[in-house]
């Protein structure tokens, strides 16, 4: 794919560009826990978003996305959403320049990748990541990766209208291969954690139904979860975040906060506290045991955080019967995407077949599923 990107570069534009890889991500435990300052687990992928850049004499980014079959110019000061992937590019060019300087010129760009744009893998924050990356070379704008990550965060707030967390950005910038990263939403704090296990594979199922993170549940996730913190503030002052909650104390209060707020709650402190255990188990290389921590995150987003959807539950059900398999949940925002799945290696292949045929069966849709590497974060390739 580096290869074609580069040809099509040239005779596109007819100059060399600079080739940018930015990964998308898994996330092993840790999920809605980014946005109430806990913590995460995820890893970089096999799976990319590729862009080839130069900059031009003009004022104008022109792109072209080989995903979207399309084209779009916009003037390097835009500080206007436009729509769909083409806000990302318009978020970034905006950020970078306001966090350094304007730029000297604008930038021609061709996109490509294989990450699945809507699976749960997060692309847009792979663009962003990467985008902002290559921005960051072409002007020696001197941004570290934590502000490119919070760049491509503010992107995704402001110009795509998603209240994401830190955690994809994070990932796609930060990763190292063969390695998960503990991170610490709150101080940023991190620590590389080897995902050393070679008879075991991380598998990934696609339900095949895409979600779409800004003007979904997801904002409402974290209205919900501000307003328990609200709640609880009350009674421990000191609170600013989930984080700081302790089951107990949420307990004490169950009466005091209304019901579904209670659920949100429970959820994000049980996941935290399941995150750090999870990182034990595997320090210890106890694969069943933080499988089963698995199936209980998808518990909880099933049926208390309410961000699951009936292919994911199935996908999981089904999981759970299955020889092999240590551990299944929905992975990422939820409402669709995938699953993801730590199956022994040598029942890898029997998982693949049994899942894809058991799924069409029951939805109709042959799923898409993935073996996944964990690998590098962005980097240039010469
Ligand atoms: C999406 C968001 C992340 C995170 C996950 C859920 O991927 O982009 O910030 O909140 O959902 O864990």
């Amino acid at each position: 794919m580096v290869e074609k990107i580069r040809e099509q570069f040239r005779e596109r534009f007819r100059k060399e560009p600079l080739i940018i890889a930015a990964p998308g991500r898994v996330n092993l435990l840790g999920e809605h826990t980014d946005y109430n300052q806990g913590f995460v687990l995820p890893g970089a992928i096999d799976k990319r978003i590729y862009l080839a850049i130069a900059r031009n004499d003009s004022r104008t980014v022109n792109a072209w996305s080989n995903e979207f079959d399309e084209s779009f110019s916009f003037p390097i000061d835009t500080a206007q959403p436009d729509k769909g992937w083409k806000n990302y590019l318009i978020g970034v060019t905006y950020y970078v320049q306001q966090r350094t300087a304007p730029f000297a010129s604008g930038v021609d760009l061709i996109i490509d990748g294989d990450i699945p744009v809507g699976g749960g893998m997060s692309s847009s924050a792979a663009l962003c990541s990467g985008y902002g990356f290559a921005l960051n070379e072409l002007f020696s704008a001197g941004l570290t990766r934590l502000e490119l990550a919070q760049i491509g965060q503010l992107t995704e707030h402001h110009f795509v209208g998603a209240r994401v967390g830190i955690m994809d950005q994070f990932a796609s910038l930060y990763g190292k291969a063969g390695c998960l990263i503990r991170l610490d939403c709150r101080s940023m704090d991190h620590e590389y954690i080897p995902f050393d296990f070679p008879d075991h594979r991380i598998i990934l199922v696609n339900t095949m139904v895409k979600h779409e993170l800004s003007g979904s549940e997801y904002n409402v996730r974290r209205q919900q979860c501000e307003a328990g913190v609200g709640k609880l503030q009350e009674y421990y002052p000191s609170v600013v975040s989930l984080r700081d909650i302790s089951i107990g104390q949420l307990e004490k209060h169950m009466m005091d906060i209304p019901e579904i707020i209670y659920q949100r709650c429970k959820y994000v402190v049980e996941e935290n506290d399941r995150l750090l255990r999870g990182c034990a188990l595997l320090e210890q290389s106890d694969l069943p045991g933080f499988g089963r921590l698995m199936y209980r995150t998808h518990e909880g987003l099933r049926h208390e955080y309410e961000v699951s959807c009936a292919e994911l539950d199935f996908l999981v059900d089904q999981a759970k019967h299955m020889p092999g398999v240590k551990g299944a949940r929905m992975m990422g925002g939820g409402f669709g995407g995938c699953t993801i799945n730590l199956v022994s290696q040598e029942a890898a292949a029997q998982f693949t077949t049994d899942i894809c045929s058991r799924y069409e069966e029951a939805f109709g849709i042959s799923p898409q599923v993935y073996l996944m590497q964990i690998e590098d974060g962005v980097k240039a390739i010469y």
